[in-house]
């Protein structure tokens, strides 16, 4: 009986773990490169208001704080970022958890195409 309430309570553990969640404001959050992504508002559909500033070592456009637009749902979050000064356009998708907020982004820039990673932790 111990060992099944022991499995039961991982499987509830767990499971609720793996659940989305839906970005909230004010919140602050940093990316493995150092880069920050502050949200400012929430509106009611979603939709997400904000700035990313990219601290990226290998990239451009460092230090200056970029408007987002986006939004965030209890699956996926969606942002994209207009690096202006770079002429680089920037979308980032994952799912926000307790966790933390793996994504995948694809960068797009005269033509080119980039992709790659990021995993923003919550840090205000
Ligand atoms: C550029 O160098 O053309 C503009 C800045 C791009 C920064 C990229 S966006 C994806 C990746 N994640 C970051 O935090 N910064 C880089």
């Amino acid at each position: 009986m111990k060992k099944l309430l022991l499995v039961f309570g991982f499987l509830v553990v767990f499971s609720g773990a793996g659940i989305a969640d839906q970005l909230t404001a004010p919140s602050l959050w940093k990316n493995q490169r150092g880069s920050e992504l502050r949200i400012t508002a929430v509106g009611a559909n979603g939709s997400l208001r904000g700035t990313f500033t990219n601290y990226a070592s290998g990239f451009q456009c460092q230090g200056i704080p970029y408007p987002i637009a986006g939004i965030t749902t209890p699956g996926p979050t969606t942002f994209t970022v207009n690096f202006v000064k770079c002429r680089t356009v920037t979308t980032w998708k994952g799912s926000a958890s307790i966790f933390g907020m793996p994504t995948e982004w694809v960068l797009r820039y005269d033509g080119q195409t980039q992709t790659g990673s990021d995993f923003f932790f919550r840090v205000n």
